[in-house]
């Protein structure tokens, strides 16, 4: 199959090329490279520098590729600068997005796998959450992202776009070639790993949750066990389906609070990592834990590495072969 992957510079898109090559398929990139990093697209993938919501760019550039199937993981999906910046995140997001969707339907391209999140439940009532839980997003990230899945499933019924929205918990580990590195970083794991690069203490938001250590407890998935859930998907996109826009979780079904984490760091690196407690965060649930069945019994898939050590020794590893341990910046 050929595929063109948009976000395929940045942390999950390139894992899920490299997974892609490695099962034999031919990959376009499609990256605007405004948080994503070039050396993280190998040579057997061609890359074009460009955003999807440019309709003259991604149109002649569907015309030339000639792709079976799309696999949109580019976005933007910083929850603060969504509340401060909704602009943005409408316009790339969902104006976007529709700018790819419909340029897809000019190319007659038939299938989509869709980078979806967690933060199209906003704060639910349920835990473990099933895909039937409301969606209720309490930032602009997770509303425009529940848009665009809303967009999935009515171009689905009208003009036979057959999708699969795949909605990730807190991705985590990396593979030998790839890894995390996101500037600015909101993400747990690589600042646990950055305090312990340089030191300086790293902030957790709040201790009183009522969770067995008093810190938030959420769902980490494998980076690898999301490319392979996204090959999967888009296989599942070959078949016409009485279901054309299909959603599925993605996590482990478990969960791991802040401590654990840290702990787990500490370990992995061999030594204290330091930390302060701050105050909870507004809108942080106290547990996020999905309910993956679903995406078992419907994909075949389920996490190979539901270990925190492997995610947290994966990250690792990438980092110190990969990383100026006084910058943090990549090396070479
Ligand atoms: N990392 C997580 O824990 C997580 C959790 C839930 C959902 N997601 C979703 O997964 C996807 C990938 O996340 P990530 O962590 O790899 O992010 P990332 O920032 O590392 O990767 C996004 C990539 O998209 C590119 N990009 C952004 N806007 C673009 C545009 N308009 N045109 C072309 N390229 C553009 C960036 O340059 C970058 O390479 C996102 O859609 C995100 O919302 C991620």
């Amino acid at each position: 199959m050929r595929v063109l992957v948009t976000g395929g510079a940045g942390y999950v898109g390139s894992v899920s090329v490299e997974r892609l090559v490695e099962a034999g398929h031919e990959v376009v990139v499609l990256d605007d490279l405004s948080t994503g990093h070039r050396e993280a697209v190998p040579s057997v993938a061609s890359l074009e520098v460009g955003s999807y919501g440019d309709a003259d760019l991604v149109g002649r550039l569907l015309e030339r590729a000639r792709v079976d199937a799309i696999l949109h993981c580019a976005a933007r999906s910083l929850v603060g600068e969504s509340v401060r910046d909704p602009a943005r995140y409408y316009r790339d997001n969902v104006a976007g997005g529709i700018v790819l969707l419909d340029a897809a339907r000019q190319a007659d391209v038939e299938r989509l796998v869709f980078s979806s999140t967690a933060a199209v439940y906003g704060e639910p009532a349920t835990s473990p959450i099933p895909e039937t839980a409301p969606l209720a997003p309490i930032n602009p990230y997770g509303e425009t992202k529940r848009d665009l899945e809303g967009a999935l499933r009515f171009y689905g019924q009208a003009y036979g776009l057959r999708s699969v929205s795949l909605r990730y918990f807190n991705v985590a580990g990396a593979t030998d070639r790839n890894g995390e590195l996101h500037e600015p970083e909101t993400h747990l794991i690589p600042n646990v790993l950055r305090a312990a690069e340089t030191g300086q203490p790293i902030t957790l938001y709040g201790d009183d949750y009522p969770t067995p250590d008093g810190t938030c407890i959420r769902d980490y998935i494998h980076v690898a066990d999301l490319a392979d859930a996204h090959l999967l998907a888009l296989m599942a996109t070959a078949a016409p389906d009485d279901e054309p826009a299909a959603v599925f979780n993605l996590g482990i079904g478990g969960g791991f609070s802040v401590r654990e984490v840290v702990a787990t760091a500490e370990s992995v690196v061999g030594r204290p990592i330091p930390t302060t407690i701050g105050p909870r965060r507004v809108g942080d649930p106290a547990v996020l834990v999905a309910a993956p069945g679903q995406a078992q019994s419907r994909l075949g898939w389920s996490a190979a590495r539901p270990s925190l050590e492997e995610m947290i020794g994966s990250a690792w590893d990438w980092r110190r072969r990969n990383l100026d341990p006084a910058t943090g910046r990549r090396l070479g």
